[in-house]
């Protein structure tokens, strides 16, 4: 390979004019890595180092000491690098030069180096993971975050109030969130909030033992919207199964309990009593409670003060309220629920819940025209 090396001596001869396409190319590469790195600017909804919790910071801290050491490493390789490939490079006439095998000194700094790295690194993850796994903090909000193919469940133990999707928050509260799953393995990650926390379906124990739950804690320290996802695959819409943290100042967050409370009807809301948002017909809202109450939808949904009971598919109490629907992958509006409701699957393949014209889950195809459909999604989106 290198037999004609003396022939082409490397950086020799080179005439000044075919340089200058080099600088170029060097500059438009320049030019074109500041263009790059200029678009990673914006918004990051799901930033995992835009940290707004106690729990989030102190992983960040974590994050940002390794990568400055890290830093620091690669820039000393860098330069010694640089160093040996300046100071030693082949010369035309030098001489050949000596050749060397093994060296002890250089093989014990090069193997206790790493060795003490990897302890400057262990010693304070371990930490974080001890600090992060804490029991629960005095005075913690308890949710329950449940887990399922493919929405996320949240219950506020003590009351009646039950959401899918969108979890309210205090700031400058401690929450811990008692985590499982309804059915397969899912992890509960919202970023800025903090790290994954695996959501495993509660299996039977021994007599006595109290059930397995995982836990997070952490105090949310500033109001906002943040992003979470699921983020262990649990099937065909994992991508899909988004949700929403609104994190709220304590009074806010009271009023919306208690609004919650206070606003779930304790008993069958009476047609004319009912105010119906812009844009409802009552004729059909009235059309679709009948719809929605007299089918299979009442097997798996929970309307407070209705008979519809079920417990396995999102409560859709107050739906009308929330955002989204499908897990954060729809608006909440009319339209949008028709569009669910026609066919969940060509939204979220997986999804367990009967379509016009397809079963789903356990359940035939609801076989609905598309005039009632239209009166159940003007009935759900007036439930507020
Ligand atoms: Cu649930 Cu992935």
């Amino acid at each position: 390979m290198f037999s004609n090396r003396d022939s082409l001596p490397i950086g020799q001869g080179q005439p000044v004019t075919s340089r200058l396409p080099s600088l170029l190319r060097v500059l438009a590469t320049l030019v074109v890595a500041a263009l790059l790195v200029g678009a990673c600017g914006g918004e990051y909804p799901q930033s995992s180092i835009d940290p707004k919790t106690d729990f989030a910071e102190t992983i960040h801290h974590l994050y940002r000491l390794v990568f400055i050491w890290s830093m620091v490493i690669l820039g000393l390789v860098w330069a010694v690098l640089a160093y040996v490939l300046v100071r030693f490079r082949e010369r035309p006439g030098g001489a050949r030069p000596r050749q060397t095998h093994g060296n002890l000194r250089m093989e014990i700094a090069w193997t206790i180096g790493p060795a003490l790295i990897v302890v400057a690194i262990a010693v304070p993850t371990i930490h974080a993971v001890f600090t992060t796994q804490q029991g629960d903090p005095e005075g913690a909000m308890v949710v329950d975050v449940i887990g399922h193919q493919f929405w996320w469940e949240f219950r506020y133990p003590d009351t009646d109030v039950v959401t899918a999707n969108e979890l309210h928050l205090p700031v400058g509260r401690p929450v811990s969130l008692r985590i499982h799953s309804a059915d397969v393995i899912h992890s509960f990650w919202v970023p800025m909030l903090g790290g994954k926390r695996d959501a495993n379906p509660l299996v039977v124990r021994p007599e006595g033992d109290p059930p397995k739950y995982n836990w997070l804690h952490f105090t949310v320290r500033e109001p906002g919207e943040y992003m979470g996802q699921c983020a262990e695959f649990c099937g065909s819409s994992h991508s899909l199964m988004g949700m929403r943290v609104i994190a709220e100042s304590p009074g806010e967050f009271e009023a919306w309990l208690d609004d919650w409370r206070t606003s779930a009807p304790t008993e069958e809301p009476s047609p004319t009593a009912q105010e119906l948002p812009a844009g409802l017909d009552s004729a059909l809202v009235e059309q679709g409670r009948e719809i929605f109450h007299s089918q299979t939808c009442v097997a798996c949904h929970s309307i407070q003060g209705t008979n519809a009971q079920g417990q396995v598919a999102p409560n859709l109490t107050l739906l009308g309220r929330r955002t989204t629907i499908a897990a954060g992958w729809l608006d909440n509006s009319v339209e949008d629920l028709q569009r669910w409701i026609h066919a969940p699957r060509d939204v979220k393949p997986g999804a367990l819940m009967p379509g016009v014209g397809e079963e789903g889950g356990n359940w035939p195809a609801t076989g609905l025209t598309d005039e009632q459909v239209r009166a159940v999604a003007q009935y759900l989106f007036s439930l507020r």
